[in-house]
């Protein structure tokens, strides 16, 4: 199948890798010219496991290539995804100014009739919007159809989760586009869920909102479960095991972020607004999450009540660890009110240092190792558990601190690992 797919970030990129490795011939398009050339030497952008490999591959057997020309990259494909991101507007809503640039230069370009496949997570009805908006903009007569193809990737496991995903989704109302689709896809050997458009965008939505949920729930679980002496780790487990419940998306700590659960359910609460439809359920997801980036932060001023000119040292930075993402990290909220207090905040992070330096204020410093963060500090606080940081042995804390003062907003440590080991260690909903 000849394929172009438009917008070589995070998800465009992985999606084009992957389906040329599936033996079709694709063209990924993105007006960046800096990225094409590096892309075009086998150079990925982005750090996603296994991704690089398969770029090389590809590239060497000629089945991928990256281009910034829309006439050239759309020539004679049956299919063109659109791949290009859908930040947050002011209001909540998807942004869809790119998805809305890439229409025009589709219709501007396109030289033969083709189904345009959406992989950008977009409010129920922008594939219809798509259809009409390209259909009007067309300057060659051919005809399109389009199609609703939402994406499940974690980042840090992208290409595992194409390969190896739960299912694939395919939405569209013409027949024809949904049979091309499924045959795409067929290589994939996954279970393939077919269904209309409207369907298919929805179907994305409410998986983001129900994980995001998920976490929401174990996080207010936890909060009671500190109050009332019991230890959440234990509660998720029991939870976890029965499988209409499952045990993923159990793990309690100060909240959900990165670019996709805080904007997706934002967003389909105002898609919901839209059409006068409550969403009780998740503007409380949304709220408990706000709520418990701060509860880690109380309760080290409960415990710590000056923190004036305190060196707090804050370890992990980035959204969830194996990404250098600092998109809506919890750390950004946390730092800020560290530094409200007036603590000294020494910051360490495998790899989003330089992310962070960009979003953090300018009053936290970094430090190279933990054992440098650390050192002579009055507290540390953990927010993204890196295998580093859940390897760093406690007895280091001990002996490096000025008081072995842990907050733990990640549950690194059992309590078993944490007893005799010298450090006062606070965890979110386990007993102190
Ligand atoms: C998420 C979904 O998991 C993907 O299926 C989806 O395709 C993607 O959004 C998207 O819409 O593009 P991602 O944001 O990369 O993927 O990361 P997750 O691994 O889902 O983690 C999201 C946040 O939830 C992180 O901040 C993480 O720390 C937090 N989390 C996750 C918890 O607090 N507890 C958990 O048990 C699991």
């Amino acid at each position: 199948m000849n394929i172009a797919v438009i917008g070589t970030g995070y998800v465009g990129l992985v999606t084009g890798v992957c389906l040329s490795d599936l033996g079709h011939n694709v063209t990924c398009i993105d007006i960046d010219e800096k990225k094409v050339e590096k892309l075009n030497n086998g150079k990925s952008p982005i750090y996603e496991e296994g991704l690089e490999e398969l770029l090389e591959k590809n590239l060497r057997q000629e089945r991928l290539t990256f281009t910034t020309d829309y006439t050239r990259g759309l020539a004679q494909k049956q299919l063109v995804y659109i791949a290009v991101g859908t930040p947050q507007g002011d209001d909540g809503s998807a942004d869809l100014t790119y998805v809305n640039a890439a229409c025009r230069d589709i219709a501007s370009h396109l030289e033969n009739d083709a189904v345009i496949v959406t992989k950008s997570t977009v409010p129920v009805g922008t594939n219809e919007h798509i259809k009409e908006t390209i259909e009007a903009n067309l300057v060659n007569d051919v005809s399109i159809s389009v199609a609703s193809n939402p994406e499940f990737l974690r980042q840090g496991s992208a290409v595992h989760d194409t390969f190896r995903g739960d299912r694939i989704v395919i939405g569209s109302n013409d027949e024809e586009a949904l049979e091309l689709l499924e045959k795409v896809n067929a290589g994939f050997r996954l279970p393939i869920v077919k269904t209309d458009l409207r369907s298919a965008e929805m179907i994305k939505y409410a998986s983001n909102a129900f994980l995001a949920t998920k976490i929401s729930f174990i996080n207010e679980m936890a909060n009671l479960s500190e109050k009332i002496g019991a230890n959440i780790d234990h509660v998720a487990k029991g939870m976890g095991m029965d499988k209409r419940i499952g045990e993923s998306f159990l793990n309690a700590g100060i909240g959900f972020g990165g670019s996709c659960f805080p904007k997706d359910t934002r967003a389909i609460i105002s898609i919901g607004r839209n059409v006068e439809n409550d969403m009780p359920i998740l503007e409380n997801v949304v709220d408990v999450n706000e709520r418990q980036r701060s509860i880690i932060v109380d309760k080290l001023h409960k415990r710590v009540t000056d923190l004036s000119n305190k060196k707090v040292a804050v370890l992990g930075l980035s959204f969830k660890p194996n990404t250098d993402d600092m998109r809506e990290a919890p750390s950004i909220d946390v730092t800020e009110k560290l530094l409200d207090k007036n603590a000294e905040v020494v910051a360490y992070d495998p790899v989003a240092t330089e992310n962070a330096k960009e979003v953090l204020s300018n009053k936290v410093h970094y430090a190279t190792s933990i054992e440098k963060a650390v050192q002579d500090a009055d507290v540390a606080i953990i927010l993204t558990e890196w295998k580093e940081i859940k390897n760093f042995p406690l007895h280091e804390y001990k002996a490096r601190m000025k008081e072995a003062l842990v907050f733990d907003g990640r549950n690194c440590f059992t309590l078993d690992q944490v007893k005799n080991s010298g450090v006062e260690y606070h965890s979110i909903g386990r007993p102190v």
